[in-house]
Parts: C-alpha cells; sequence; structure tokens
C-alpha cells in the first residue's frame, strides 16, 4: 500500500490534459454487452474502475483488450454468468451489469455495488425501472436477481432524478419490446454519450440529455466505435487546483458548457477565466472571494466537485457555506482539512468554511474518491509536505495524477507504506 507525498507551495503552471469521463466510461463499458459484433471505445481513461469492469466482462466470457486508452470487446460469446461476488462489490458501477445483462440475455444476478460511501445510495429506481419493463426482481443475501420472459417498453417516472437509474433503464429498454418512455430523467452529458455510442450500435433513443427519454426497442445491436466525451468533473478539479495553487494554467481536452455552472462559480471569486473551444484557462486572482455553493443534478453545481472546491475555499475571504443536496454525508473530507489548519465545521447538510487560512501540511487519509481529490489540492496549497493515504480511492477515478500534476510544476510522488504506518491504517 502507498502514501502520497506533496510538497506544497511549488508554482503551478503550464497544461493539463484532460482522460475520458470516469462515469460515462463505468457505463459505456458494460453497454457492450448489448452488442452482437465487436465494439471498440476510444480514450477511457486509465483508472482502477475500468480495469475492474474489464475483468467482469472476461468473467461472464468476453474478449477484451485495453490498450493506449483504446478499450475493444468482442461480445460474441458472452453468456449469463452470475457475478454475485467478488469484482461486482468493489464499484459503484457495476450496478451497470444489471440493466445490460437483463436487456440482452433477460436474465442476471449481480451483487449490490460498492464505490464510495457518500451516506445512503439505494439503487430503488433502478429497480422500479426493471419491474416495469417486465422483469421480476428480487434481493437474495445481497445479490439481486433479475428474470423476464420478456421485455416490454413502459412508462415510467423517476421518483428521484437518478443518474444510475436512467442510464440502467436505457441499458435494459433498447432492446425491449416497444416503446420505453422514462420521465424525470437526469439530463448529465454521461448520459448523452451513452445514449450516443447505444444508437450508433443501432437502438433508437431520443431525448437523451433532456427530462423525458424515448427509447424504441430494436431485435439487434451490432458492434460500433465510439469515442468517449472528456471528464468534466477531472476538468473541474483542476480548475478548481488551477485556482487555488496554479499560476496560470491551460486545461486542455474540455467541453466548457459541461463546466458552466463551476465557471461561474470561479468568477464569482475574482478568478480569471478564459474560454477557447476545447481548452479552459484559470488565472492567478489576486484575492479570493467566500462564495456559497448548493450541489444540484446537471446542469447545477455537481456534488462530485464539492469536495474539490472547499479546500479552494479555505483560502477567500469571507465566510462560505456549501450544502450538498444529493448526498447528506459527503464530508469526510472536513475533518481531514482541519488537521490542516482549515477553520471548517460541518452543520447538517451543510460545511461552513471560514478564510482566508495559510494550510499546513499533514498526515491525512483520503475516505473517497473526491475527498482524495480535494486532500491533493489541500496539499498542493499548503506550507511543507502533505501525507496522503486512501489512495485506492484517487485511483479509482483520476489516471496518472502524479504524472500530470509533476508535468506543470507540482512536487509530489508516492512511496510505500512502512510496516508502521500499515499497523496504524488497519488499527
Ligand atoms: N437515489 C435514490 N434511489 C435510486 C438512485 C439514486 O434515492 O435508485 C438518490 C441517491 O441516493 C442520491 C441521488 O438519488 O441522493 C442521486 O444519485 P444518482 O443515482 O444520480 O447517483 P449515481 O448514479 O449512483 C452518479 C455518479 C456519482 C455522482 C452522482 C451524482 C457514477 C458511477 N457515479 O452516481 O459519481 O456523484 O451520479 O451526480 O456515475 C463520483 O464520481 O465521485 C461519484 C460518486
Amino acid at each position: 500500500m502507498e502514501k502520497l507525498k506533496i510538497v506544497g507551495g511549488r508554482p503551478l503552471k503550464g497544461t493539463i490534459k484532460v482522460d475520458g469521463a470516469k462515469n460515462s466510461a463505468v457505463a459505456l463499458v458494460p453497454a457492450t454487452i448489448l452488442a452482437e459484433s465487436p465494439v471498440t471505445i476510444e480514450g477511457l481513461p486509465d483508472i482502477s474502475d475500468i480495469h475492474m469492469l474489464k475483468g467482469l466482462l472476461e468473467e461472464i466470457g468476453g474478449e477484451v483488450t485495453f490498450k493506449d486508452g483504446e478499450m475493444q470487446v468482442d461480445p460474441t460469446n458472452m453468456i449469463a454468468m452470475p457475478l454475485p461476488n467478488g469484482r461486482v462489490k468493489k464499484l459503484r458501477a457495476s450496478y451497470y451489469l444489471m440493466g445490460a445483462m437483463l436487456g440482452k440475455f433477460k436474465k442476471a444476478v449481480i451483487g449490490l455495488p460498492g464505490g464510495c460511501h457518500l451516506g445512503p445510495r439505494p439503487i430503488d429506481q433502478h429497480i422500479k425501472g426493471f419491474e416495469a419493463l417486465g422483469a421480476e426482481v428480487t434481493n437474495e443475501q445481497g445479490a439481486i436477481y433479475l428474470r423476464a420472459k420478456e421485455l416490454r417498453g413502459a412508462r415510467i417516472y423517476l421518483d428521484v432524478v437518478s443518474v444510475g437509474a436512467t442510464i440502467n433503464i436505457m441499458l435494459a429498454a433498447v432492446k425491449a419490446k416497444g416503446r420505453t418512455v422514462i420521465e424525470n430523467a437526469a439530463k448529465e452529458p454521461e448520459i448523452i454519450d451513452v445514449a450516443t455510442l447505444l444508437n450508433n450500435m443501432g437502438a433508437k433513443i431520443k431525448g437523451a440529455g433532456t427530462d423525458i427519454i424515448r427509447i424504441d426497442g430494436v431485435e439487434h445491436l451490432n458492434g460500433c466505435r465510439h469515442t468517449i466525451i472528456p471528464d468534466r468533473i477531472e476538468a473541474g478539479t483542476f480548475m478548481i487546483l488551477a485556482a487555488a495553487a496554479g499560476d496560470g494554467i491551460v486545461i486542455d481536452n474540455v467541453i466548457p458548457l459541461h463546466l458552466e455552472s463551476l465557471t461561474a462559480k470561479l468568477r464569482e471569486m475574482n478568478v480569471p477565466i478564459e474560454m477557447a473551444d476545447d481548452k479552459i484557462f484559470v488565472g492567478k486572482a489576486d484575492q479570493l472571494k467566500a462564495v456559497d455553493i448548493k450541489t444540484l443534478v446537471y446542469p447545477g453545481f455537481p456534488t462530485d466537485l464539492q469536495q474539490p472546491f472547499t479546500s479552494l475555499l479555505t483560502k477567500a475571504e469571507g465566510s462560505a457555506i456549501v450544502t450538498d443536496t444529493i448526498y447528506s454525508a459527503r464530508f469526510k473530507h472536513v475533518d481531514e482539512l482541519r488537521r490542516m489548519n482549515a477553520n471548517m465545521k460541518v452543520e447538517g447538510r451543510s460545511a461552513v468554511i471560514n478564510g482566508p487560512v495559510q494550510l499546513q501540511g499533514a498526515k491525512v487519509k483520503a475516505s473517497d474518491l473526491r475527498a482524495g481529490a480535494a486532500l491533493v489540492i489541500a496539499g498542493l496549497m499548503a506550507e511543507g509536505i502533505t501525507e496522503v493515504t486512501g489512495l485506492e480511492h484517487i485511483d479509482r477515478g483520476y489516471s496518472r495524477l502524479v504524472e500530470k500534476l509533476s508535468d506543470i510544476g507540482a512536487e509530489l510522488w508516492r512511496e510505500e507504506l512502512s510496516e508502521e504506518e500499515l499497523e496504524q491504517i488497519k488499527s
């Protein structure tokens, strides 16, 4: 097991490149199950969640190669192998195997998903959708059993706007008989990306990116080639990092439209920002001004950027309130930032941050993926050395982070934990 050591305060400057979108990738890869011939996806991030999904596709008989961001999946010999344990429990997005395998084989057994602990993360809306399409769904000893004689299109109203449920129902419905309508659907760009792949495979999906998605079922889906969209959350993390510790940074391979809520908030804080077609320049602010944020479904401020943003707010003048309306318990990073001298506390679903303070290097632990990003940003801002453990969370969502940050002038490296440190983590 390793830790990340960061020497804070180095001037960061230059260009940093964004990879393909994790939250798209984790759905695109399971979507390949639905095809009857090989599918190629370009631009995938080299993160542990994708390696995990590759292993799962292989477990069900897929032939998969993954090199330089390009994955080729030959689904010809896939079978409806039950996956109650093992890798499925290691990531959240394994729930997409439910929709994809149900859509293809009319049956699936998938263990309940893992992923970051952000408070309750039910999948009742996914199940409601599968049932509306005609599946019988049971939970037997921690695994979800799905069976259907046939899948029939249905009208499904989501009680909660959910990215996962919207995509999972699309996956299950593309080969169902007749028309499915998903109402109150999530509108995230990742949903459009998955619909684009499925349509290139021969599906008939209209309205992805709006709150009503119409799907006319087809009998066959074929292989195709697809290029993934850039990761707006990785890009947003770099924008925040640039505002917090940069001296002029260009973020390359972005769709600026996907980042409007963040851009607006950074500008409100006095951060100079310039946009080009697929690049964003983030300059250095004279004095950052505190702003409140409230996370909302897209196109609102993304919950996935809430934690990194709180690190930036420690440097801003005034008091800020950060409210997470999506995940009630996404504040485990707050205690760690306090170890680094941040003046902040959690009140209900909000964190209150008072600034500016100079963060100090400390030993901290990432409890989840975006908490990890928040701590790395804090480490870059801090005086002295910060040591971050819990790197397995960061590796789930950020590819080649040390290399990318070193290229813009950061001083950071990974180091094996000593026996003593390992003991401390276990206790
Ligand atoms: N919800 C329900 N019932 C459901 C599904 C969701 O009550 O059946 C609730 C959740 O508890 C939450 C809200 O609805 O309060 C939104 O959840 P959603 O289903 O949209 O989240 P998700 O699909 O499980 C994805 C991303 C998350 C991101 C959220 C919100 C993936 C694999 N994960 O999760 O990404 O935070 O959407 O945008 O796409 C991350 O990247 O760090 C991450 C956690």
